[in-house]
């Protein structure tokens, strides 16, 4: 690379190299460099149809972009003294082609609109794979799931053991939130899936520019409606971030109960050796570090979320160079989110449950209290709160048996259960973890029918997000591979 190639328009050439790196972004460009030269290829594209540029500087400008698209952009243009990649690019084009034609690319347009297109490209293949990659893991709750609807558990609030459920519907619970993750994710892709090519600076061009065409060629939906908007906008970044956040709370749930359920004292699963390391002193230890390295990559993601809302809170319009500052950060978040979902479902898929843990603990805790206290409204009559009262009171009294709920309901509110016809044998069927979930049967319950019912439900949902994540990809490899063949054809001869 030539010194003078890096141009400074009004400004002296006296720039430190501490501050050149200080405001370059080359470091994080490389995360968008093939979408520049796709970028670069529409705009030519379309401005050789428009009659902006001349067919000879427009072949001569494609032929070049060709080869960066097929063998890499060459290394000088990653030099540091350019501020970025735009700069560095077009730097080598011109030392290609010469400036008589290579200065003629950056007509109608500025890095402004140019840096938010590649943002926004580069992050529309990233939700595609997250999408798919949740989709997956949704797969594999609901395969395993499906092996459990008879797996009994206790299930719990505030970490004490509350009422039996089963393993499918706790693995269901996780997999209704995935969907909804999905849902943001895909509702993320449609408002980044906009063109802000052609804004230019931010107040668009004198040039007779076709924005529907480059929208087009590059996969998008459609050109931004403002050109002030268009180039100083993160939002789209902002929702994505906060949709893997949020994402990455559930999974790091998730993970904490695979960390709790692994311990000596809970016993509900083993995790493979492979998810598992050992320490460097206690050689009996096998330690569940991916469940916790995922668990503190929600921090990461949430801390990206918060480096860039804050990065953009208090912005004016239009650009500011602030916004270089907040790419990182979503590169960042969402590669801490795809990495977990993908080590996540290993770690499911290969853990091994252990039901006879679950069911010994199912009915600890008199975990069966409310559905004897059902028991008792549905066959005896009494108000909830009576029942509740009666069995509270049992409980209390360290035993749920007829005598003690006999002697509890006479002390409670003064009458006889067993002179209406309570017997040991029905106190006991009430107080079987298996009966009480059987008889869960309402929408959204754990009783084997219904979970079996939402098991089907679901994989049809699921279904629908697998449809629509590949519909999406499959426009977007559609306009680029269009893309590529109209730049080819532009530099063959008539
Ligand atoms: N590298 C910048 C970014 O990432 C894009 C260039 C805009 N620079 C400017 N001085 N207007 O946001």
């Amino acid at each position: 690379m030539q010194r003078d190639l890096v141009r400074r328009g009004r400004l002296s050439d006296d720039r430190t190299g501490e501050v050149m790196h200080f405001l370059s972004s080359m470091a994080a460009d490389h995360e968008i460099a093939d979408m520049d030269v796709l970028v670069d290829m529409a705009h030519l594209l379309m401005l050789s149809r428009q009659g902006i540029i001349d067919r000879a500087a427009a072949e001569a400008l494609m032929r070049a972009l060709l080869g960066f698209h097929r063998d890499g952009i060459p290394a000088e243009a990653y030099d540091e003294r350019f501020e970025d990649i735009h700069a560095g690019k077009e730097a080598v084009l011109i030392g290609q082609v010469g400036e008589a034609f290579g200065g003629r690319l950056h007509m109608a347009r500025s890095r402004n609109d140019e840096v938010a297109t590649c943002i926004r490209m580069r992050l529309r293949d990233d939700l595609i794979a997250l999408v798919e990659e949740t989709c997956r893991l949704r797969g594999l709750l609901l395969d395993l799931a499906g092996e459990h609807t008879e797996t009994i558990m206790p299930g719990f609030t505030h970490l004490q053991h509350a009422q039996p459920t089963t393993l499918a519907h706790h693995l269901l619970a996780y997999e209704a939130a995935l969907g909804r993750d999905c849902g943001r994710l895909l509702g993320a892709y449609g408002r980044a899936n906009e063109c802000p090519l052609g804004a230019a600076a931010f107040a668009s061009t004198g040039f007779a520019i076709d924005r529907e065409m480059t929208a087009a060629l590059l996969g998008f939906e459609r050109p931004m409606g403002n050109s002030m908007d268009a180039v100083s906008t993160r939002d789209f970044a902002l929702e994505a971030l906060s949709a893997c956040a949020v994402q990455m709370a559930t999974v790091s749930r998730l993970c904490e109960e695979m960390v709790v359920w692994s311990t000596a004292f809970v016993r509900f699963v083993t995790l493979a050796d492979g998810y598992s390391s050992t320490s460097s002193i206690m050689p009996q230890k096998k330690n569940p570090d991916t469940a916790e390295i995922m668990r503190a990559k929600a921090g990461t993601v949430a801390g990206s979320l918060v480096a860039a809302l804050t990065i953009t809170k208090g912005l004016p319009m239009s650009y500011n160079r602030d916004l270089q500052e907040l790419t990182p950060h979503l590169w960042r978040g969402v590669e801490a989110a795809h990495q977990s979902l993908g080590v996540l479902r290993g770690m499911l898929a290969t853990a091994t449950f252990h039901p006879d843990r679950m069911a010994a603990e199912s009915g600890c805790g008199f975990s069966t209290a409310t559905e004897l206290a059902d028991v008792l409204v549905r066959e005896y009559g009494l108000p909830f709160r009576t029942a509740h009262s009666i069995v509270g009171r049992a409980v209390k009294m360290g035993a749920l048996d007829l005598t003690t709920l006999e002697a509890a309901a006479q002390e409670v509110a003064g009458l006889s259960l067993c002179g209406q016809g309570l017997t040991a044998e029905r106190v006991a069927a009430a107080l079987d973890p298996a009966f009480s979930v059987a008889e869960r049967k309402a929408i959204g319950g754990p009783a084997p029918s219904e979970t079996t019912r939402a098991i089907a439900e679901r994989r049809r949902l699921l279904a629908g997000d697998e449809e629509a994540v590949a519909a999406r990809k499959e426009a977007v490899a559609t306009a680029i591979a269009g893309l590529i063949l109209e730049a080819g054809r532009l530099t063959e001869h008539e």
